[in-house]
């Protein structure tokens, strides 16, 4: 059994990085020197980052660039280039991808693994549409794909599950998954401003997406549901056919209400699966005080998984800069490092037939001049109502376990009697007295 990467990593020097004696030097081609490549290539030239320890050297090659006059630091990389062919003339051990989106990623990491260059990505999209392509790609070549930055960056546990089937047999998940939304619901429960402020925080920390309409609408969260639902459930699923609402439905008042019910709403992304079939939700639900999710406020992320073996919960640091960063390059350890090529895993997967939204207790907030019987109104419709209390000049409620053709012919009946806003989100609580 021999050392693979780093066997064929040659003990040559590359430009600024200082020959780390008896350790290789892996030599890395960097797509994209944004916010997480720039944080990548910073960290691969950090002399704390020990990696001498494990037996090699990280350094940046070669960068690809879509600007290459972009004011950035010059010792990021010894070549920062646009031109793919002079990318890839540069010779290199290993590619880690930080490019975002699905085109040309796709195009370029596909070109690495047909050479047999192990991949490393940050990127849900691509994984989200082409994973199991690139999967197998990887595995005709002999070569390694990871993917570990690309959901839940900080919290890293998807690879423990994908070298573990038993343990990943899970009915369902939910999650926080998106950094930014669960900054931005926080700062409103906080009391700390606009939508417009938090968002703009979120983009100057770095954990905005680079279309931050892909956090705000639920979409970047679908393509890591999908993720997950590809682990975990085997099936596979586009990310567009997943029910998305946006955090923008949800107001300050609105998260006021659920914490003085001991709650709080969070941007969840919630699936379970059953044979092919799928009921999966993205978007702001109420969670329950008692519930793990209650409690992950800020940029963090949090994912319950309903496995098999019992409830299992992880909880970490959404996923910013640097954290991705540290996650990339611990992927690159792990496979510059391992005896054998863990070629990835190509488990069987079926494709999802129905996609639906699951049925669930709701939290409800009506407004304008109610009528003095709206639990009955509601009650007409098959709404039963644990709690409703006014708030001011809003009414709120939680109720029993609805499906969303039951809920939302509840409140368009609701609307037309007062011609006053009723809406609801999804309500994650224990229903004792339903
Ligand atoms: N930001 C985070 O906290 C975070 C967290 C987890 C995962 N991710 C993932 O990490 C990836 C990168 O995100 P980011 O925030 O670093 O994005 P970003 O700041 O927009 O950086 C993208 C980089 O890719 C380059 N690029 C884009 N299109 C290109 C093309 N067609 N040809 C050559 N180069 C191209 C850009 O070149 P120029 O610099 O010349 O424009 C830039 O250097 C995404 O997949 C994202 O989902 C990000």
């Amino acid at each position: 059994v021999t050392t693979t990467v780093l066997d064929r990593a040659v003990r040559v020097p590359v430009a600024g990085v200082e020959h780390p004696g008896p350790s290789a030097i892996c030599r890395i081609g960097l797509l994209g020197l944004g916010n997480v490549g720039s944080a990548f290539a910073r960290l691969a030239r950090d002399p704390s980052a020990s990696f001498a320890a494990v037996g090699f050297t990280p350094a940046v090659a070669a960068a690809l660039v879509r600007s290459p006059a972009k004011p950035r630091g010059s010792d990021l990389a010894p070549l920062i280039t646009d031109d793919r062919e002079a990318f890839f003339a540069e010779p290199v051990d290993l590619v880690v991808e930080a490019l975002g989106g699905v085109d040309p990623a796709f195009t370029l990491v596909s070109r690495a693994l047909a050479r047999g260059i192990p991949v490393v990505t940050a990127n849900k999209s691509l994984i989200a549409a082409h994973g199991d392509e690139l999967s197998r790609i990887a595995r005709r070549h002999g070569t390694a794909l990871r993917y570990e930055a690309a959901c839940m960056a900080g919290v890293p546990f998807l690879g423990t599950f994908e070298r573990r089937p038993l343990a990943a047999r899970a009915s369902g998940v939910t999650a926080i998954l998106n950094g930014t939304s669960n900054y931005i619901l926080s700062a409103l429960a906080a009391g700390g401003g606009s939508f417009a402020g938090a968002l703009a925080d979120a983009q100057r920390l770095g954990y905005a997406e680079p279309d931050p309409s892909m956090d705000i609408s639920g979409a970047d969260a679908a393509e890591k549901l999908t993720i997950l639902i590809r682990l975990f459930g085997r099936l596979v699923v586009e990310p567009a056919r997943i029910p998305l609402d946006a955090i923008a439905e949800v107001d300050g008042e609105d998260m006021s209400a659920a914490a003085a019910w001991g709650g709080a709403i969070r941007p969840l992304a919630r699936a379970a699966w059953r044979d092919t079939a799928i009921r999966a939700h993205v978007g702001p639900a109420f969670v329950g005080g008692t519930h793990a999710l209650a409690h992950v406020a800020g940029v963090s992320n949090g994912i319950v998984i309903d496995a098999e073996r019992g409830t299992q919960c992880y909880i970490g640091p959404g996923a910013g800069p640097e954290v991705t960063a540290a996650t990339l390059l611990d992927d690159v350890a792990e496979v510059v490092t391992e005896r054998r090529v863990r070629t990835p895993a190509c488990p069987v997967v079926e494709a999802a037939t129905a996609v639906t939204v699951p049925d669930s207790a709701w939290f409800l907030r009506l407004g304008g001049a109610l009528p003095s019987d709206i639990a009955d109104l509601l009650g007409s419709y098959g709404i039963w109502c644990t709690r409703l209390e006014r708030r001011g000049a809003r009414v709120y409620a939680l109720t029993c376990s609805a499906t969303p053709a039951r809920i939302h012919a509840a409140l368009d009946a609701v609307r037309a009697a007062t011609g006053a806003d009723a809406a609801g989100v999804p309500a994650i609580v224990e229903e004792a007295s339903c």
